[in-house]
Protein backbone atom coordinates (compact mmCIF):
# COMPACT_ATOMS: atom_id res chain seq x y z
CA UNK A 1 0.00 0.00 0.00
CA UNK A 2 2.70 2.29 0.79
CA UNK A 3 4.45 1.30 -1.94
CA UNK A 4 1.70 2.39 -4.20
CA UNK A 5 1.83 5.54 -2.77
CA UNK A 6 5.35 6.29 -2.91
CA UNK A 7 5.02 5.74 -6.67
CA UNK A 8 1.99 7.57 -7.06
CA UNK A 9 3.94 10.73 -5.60
CA UNK A 10 6.69 10.13 -7.89
CA UNK A 11 4.74 10.19 -10.77
CA UNK A 12 3.03 13.31 -9.59
CA UNK A 13 6.42 14.85 -8.95
CA UNK A 14 7.95 13.95 -12.48
CA UNK A 15 4.06 15.09 -14.23
CA UNK A 16 5.02 18.70 -12.41
CA UNK A 17 8.59 18.82 -13.04
CA UNK A 18 7.93 18.49 -17.01
CA UNK A 19 5.12 21.41 -16.71
CA UNK A 20 6.45 23.78 -14.66
CA UNK A 21 8.82 26.44 -15.94
CA UNK A 22 12.19 24.95 -15.16
CA UNK A 23 11.15 22.26 -17.54
CA UNK A 24 10.87 25.16 -20.45
CA UNK A 25 14.06 26.76 -19.22
CA UNK A 26 15.94 23.41 -19.20
CA UNK A 27 14.84 23.74 -22.98
CA UNK A 28 17.18 26.84 -23.31
CA UNK A 29 19.52 25.96 -26.20
CA UNK A 30 16.11 25.21 -28.27
CA UNK A 31 16.39 27.94 -31.51
CA UNK A 32 12.91 28.65 -30.96
CA UNK A 33 12.36 32.84 -29.40
CA UNK A 34 9.48 33.69 -27.26
CA UNK A 35 7.36 36.37 -28.80
CA UNK A 36 5.95 39.05 -26.69
CA UNK A 37 2.21 38.46 -26.67
CA UNK A 38 1.87 42.59 -27.70
CA UNK A 39 3.32 41.53 -30.65
CA UNK A 40 1.46 38.83 -31.99
CA UNK A 41 -0.61 41.25 -33.86
CA UNK A 42 2.01 42.14 -36.27
CA UNK A 43 2.06 37.94 -37.18
CA UNK A 44 -1.33 37.85 -38.22
CA UNK A 45 -2.66 40.94 -39.17
CA UNK A 46 -4.27 40.34 -42.60
CA UNK A 47 -5.70 42.48 -44.95
CA UNK A 48 -3.52 45.56 -46.52
CA UNK A 49 -3.70 48.71 -44.49
CA UNK A 50 -6.69 51.23 -45.33
CA UNK A 51 -8.70 54.07 -45.28
CA UNK A 52 -11.48 54.95 -43.22
CA UNK A 53 -13.43 57.99 -44.16
CA UNK A 54 -16.28 59.49 -41.43
CA UNK A 55 -18.08 62.07 -41.70
CA UNK A 56 -19.98 63.82 -38.63
CA UNK A 57 -22.16 67.17 -38.93
CA UNK A 58 -20.98 67.74 -42.29
CA UNK A 59 -17.23 67.18 -41.27
CA UNK A 60 -15.81 64.69 -43.02
CA UNK A 61 -12.28 62.98 -41.63
CA UNK A 62 -10.34 60.15 -42.12
CA UNK A 63 -7.96 57.79 -40.52
CA UNK A 64 -5.63 54.71 -41.20
CA UNK A 65 -6.34 51.45 -40.45
CA UNK A 66 -5.42 48.19 -40.27
CA UNK A 67 -7.62 46.01 -37.70
CA UNK A 68 -10.31 44.97 -39.99
CA UNK A 69 -11.18 41.24 -41.37
CA UNK A 70 -13.64 39.60 -43.76
CA UNK A 71 -16.49 38.25 -41.91
CA UNK A 72 -19.19 37.35 -44.72
CA UNK A 73 -18.91 36.97 -48.77
CA UNK A 74 -22.60 38.46 -49.19
CA UNK A 75 -23.78 40.91 -48.79
CA UNK A 76 -19.75 41.83 -47.71
CA UNK A 77 -19.73 42.09 -43.71
CA UNK A 78 -16.29 43.46 -42.41
CA UNK A 79 -15.43 43.39 -38.56
CA UNK A 80 -12.99 46.39 -37.93
CA UNK A 81 -11.51 47.57 -35.01
CA UNK A 82 -11.40 51.84 -34.31
CA UNK A 83 -10.15 52.65 -30.86
CA UNK A 84 -12.81 54.61 -28.85
CA UNK A 85 -10.16 57.37 -28.00
CA UNK A 86 -9.84 58.08 -31.90
CA UNK A 87 -12.26 61.24 -33.55
CA UNK A 88 -13.66 58.43 -35.86
CA UNK A 89 -14.65 56.19 -33.55
CA UNK A 90 -17.48 59.51 -32.55
CA UNK A 91 -18.53 59.53 -35.82
CA UNK A 92 -18.82 56.35 -36.64
CA UNK A 93 -20.79 55.66 -33.59
CA UNK A 94 -22.89 58.72 -34.29
CA UNK A 95 -23.58 58.24 -37.68
CA UNK A 96 -23.25 54.42 -38.41
CA UNK A 97 -21.51 55.23 -41.55
CA UNK A 98 -18.12 55.10 -43.13
CA UNK A 99 -16.19 53.86 -45.94
CA UNK A 100 -12.83 51.80 -46.40
CA UNK A 101 -10.52 53.33 -49.10
CA UNK A 102 -8.04 51.41 -50.48
CA UNK A 103 -4.58 52.79 -51.20
CA UNK A 104 -1.99 51.16 -52.79
CA UNK A 105 1.80 52.12 -52.31
CA UNK A 106 2.58 55.54 -54.00
CA UNK A 107 0.32 56.91 -51.11
CA UNK A 108 1.93 55.00 -48.33
CA UNK A 109 3.82 57.78 -46.55
CA UNK A 110 0.01 59.85 -46.68
CA UNK A 111 -1.16 56.95 -45.00
CA UNK A 112 1.41 56.72 -42.23
CA UNK A 113 0.85 60.37 -41.66
CA UNK A 114 -3.03 60.32 -41.66
CA UNK A 115 -2.80 57.78 -38.89
CA UNK A 116 -0.15 59.81 -36.82
CA UNK A 117 -2.75 62.71 -36.01
CA UNK A 118 -6.35 63.52 -35.40
CA UNK A 119 -8.98 64.89 -37.15
CA UNK A 120 -9.95 67.02 -34.10
CA UNK A 121 -6.91 69.08 -34.85
CA UNK A 122 -6.34 68.69 -38.61
CA UNK A 123 -8.45 68.88 -41.68
CA UNK A 124 -6.59 65.91 -42.85
CA UNK A 125 -8.22 65.70 -46.30
CA UNK A 126 -6.21 69.29 -47.23
CA UNK A 127 -3.55 68.52 -45.14
CA UNK A 128 -2.77 65.38 -47.51
CA UNK A 129 -4.30 66.47 -50.27
CA UNK A 130 -6.48 64.13 -51.06
CA UNK A 131 -9.98 64.60 -52.89
CA UNK A 132 -13.32 63.61 -51.55
CA UNK A 133 -15.79 61.99 -53.58
CA UNK A 134 -19.48 62.02 -53.00
CA UNK A 135 -20.03 58.58 -52.14
CA UNK A 136 -23.65 57.06 -53.60
CA UNK A 137 -25.34 55.70 -50.89
CA UNK A 138 -23.90 56.82 -47.75
CA UNK A 139 -22.75 61.00 -46.23
CA UNK A 140 -18.80 60.51 -45.71
CA UNK A 141 -17.00 60.90 -48.91
CA UNK A 142 -14.56 58.35 -51.30
CA UNK A 143 -10.97 58.96 -51.77
CA UNK A 144 -10.34 59.33 -55.41
CA UNK A 145 -6.85 58.59 -55.07
CA UNK A 146 -7.18 55.31 -53.22
CA UNK A 147 -7.70 52.57 -56.25
CA UNK A 148 -10.91 51.19 -53.98
CA UNK A 149 -13.44 52.64 -52.04
CA UNK A 150 -16.23 50.62 -50.10
CA UNK A 151 -19.50 52.46 -48.45
CA UNK A 152 -20.01 50.76 -45.54
CA UNK A 153 -23.22 51.25 -42.88
CA UNK A 154 -22.61 49.60 -39.41
CA UNK A 155 -24.92 46.40 -39.23
CA UNK A 156 -23.49 45.50 -35.94
CA UNK A 157 -22.52 46.78 -32.33
CA UNK A 158 -22.56 44.32 -29.84
CA UNK A 159 -18.90 44.30 -29.54
CA UNK A 160 -18.36 48.28 -29.61
CA UNK A 161 -18.54 48.32 -25.70
CA UNK A 162 -16.05 45.61 -25.18
CA UNK A 163 -13.66 45.64 -28.05
CA UNK A 164 -14.88 48.85 -30.01
CA UNK A 165 -15.54 46.26 -32.21
CA UNK A 166 -17.84 47.52 -35.60
CA UNK A 167 -19.35 45.19 -37.76
CA UNK A 168 -19.77 46.81 -41.18
CA UNK A 169 -21.60 45.85 -44.16
CA UNK A 170 -20.85 47.15 -47.72
CA UNK A 171 -23.46 48.43 -49.60
CA UNK A 172 -21.76 49.68 -52.59
CA UNK A 173 -18.24 48.88 -54.14
CA UNK A 174 -15.82 50.78 -56.10
CA UNK A 175 -12.76 50.31 -58.16
CA UNK A 176 -10.62 52.70 -60.33
CA UNK A 177 -9.84 50.58 -63.36
CA UNK A 178 -6.96 53.30 -64.27
CA UNK A 179 -4.84 52.01 -61.13
CA UNK A 180 -3.87 48.75 -62.83
CA UNK A 181 -2.16 45.85 -60.78
CA UNK A 182 -2.32 48.08 -57.41
CA UNK A 183 0.21 47.20 -54.90
CA UNK A 184 -1.32 47.27 -50.91
CA UNK A 185 0.76 47.69 -48.42
CA UNK A 186 0.64 45.45 -44.88
CA UNK A 187 1.05 46.39 -41.51
CA UNK A 188 4.21 44.83 -39.60
CA UNK A 189 4.22 47.27 -36.27
CA UNK A 190 5.77 50.76 -35.68
CA UNK A 191 6.97 51.91 -39.10
CA UNK A 192 7.11 48.44 -40.57
CA UNK A 193 5.27 47.49 -43.65
CA UNK A 194 5.39 44.30 -46.57
CA UNK A 195 4.14 45.65 -49.93
CA UNK A 196 1.82 43.31 -51.82
CA UNK A 197 4.00 40.53 -53.95
CA UNK A 198 3.73 38.35 -56.76
CA UNK A 199 0.47 36.81 -57.67
CA UNK A 200 1.01 32.71 -57.56
CA UNK A 201 -1.94 30.83 -58.75
CA UNK A 202 -3.18 27.64 -56.80
CA UNK A 203 -5.96 24.83 -57.51
CA UNK A 204 -8.26 25.25 -55.23
CA UNK A 205 -12.10 24.99 -54.17
CA UNK A 206 -12.39 28.03 -52.20
CA UNK A 207 -13.63 31.26 -53.57
C1 LIG B 1 -0.41 51.73 -40.09
C2 LIG B 1 -1.45 52.18 -39.08
C3 LIG B 1 -2.50 51.35 -38.78
C4 LIG B 1 -3.49 51.75 -37.87
N1 LIG B 1 -4.54 50.91 -37.59
C5 LIG B 1 -5.50 51.30 -36.73
C6 LIG B 1 -6.62 50.47 -36.47
O1 LIG B 1 -6.79 49.40 -37.04
N2 LIG B 1 -7.54 50.91 -35.56
C7 LIG B 1 -7.41 52.12 -34.90
O2 LIG B 1 -8.26 52.46 -34.07
N3 LIG B 1 -6.36 52.93 -35.15
C8 LIG B 1 -5.41 52.55 -36.05
N4 LIG B 1 -4.37 53.38 -36.32
C9 LIG B 1 -4.28 54.67 -35.61
C10 LIG B 1 -5.24 55.73 -36.15
O3 LIG B 1 -5.16 55.84 -37.55
C11 LIG B 1 -4.87 57.04 -35.46
O4 LIG B 1 -5.18 56.94 -34.09
C12 LIG B 1 -5.53 58.26 -36.06
O5 LIG B 1 -4.86 59.38 -35.56
C13 LIG B 1 -7.01 58.39 -35.74
O6 LIG B 1 -7.47 59.55 -36.38
P1 LIG B 1 -8.75 60.36 -35.93
O7 LIG B 1 -8.54 60.82 -34.50
O8 LIG B 1 -8.82 61.49 -36.90
O9 LIG B 1 -9.90 59.40 -36.02
C14 LIG B 1 -3.39 53.02 -37.25
C15 LIG B 1 -2.32 53.87 -37.56
C16 LIG B 1 -1.36 53.45 -38.48
C17 LIG B 1 -0.22 54.39 -38.80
Amino acid sequence: MFARALRFKCVLRSIRKKRSPAFHRETSGDPLKELPLSKVYQLLEPGPVVLLTTANKGRANVMTMSWHMMVDFEPPLVACVVSSGDYSFTALQATGECVIAIPALPLAEKVVGIGNCSGRKVDKFATFGLTPKPAEKVEPPLIEECFANLECSVTDRRLVEKYNLFILEVLKAWIDPSQKHPKTIHHHGFGRFVIDGRIIRLKSKMR
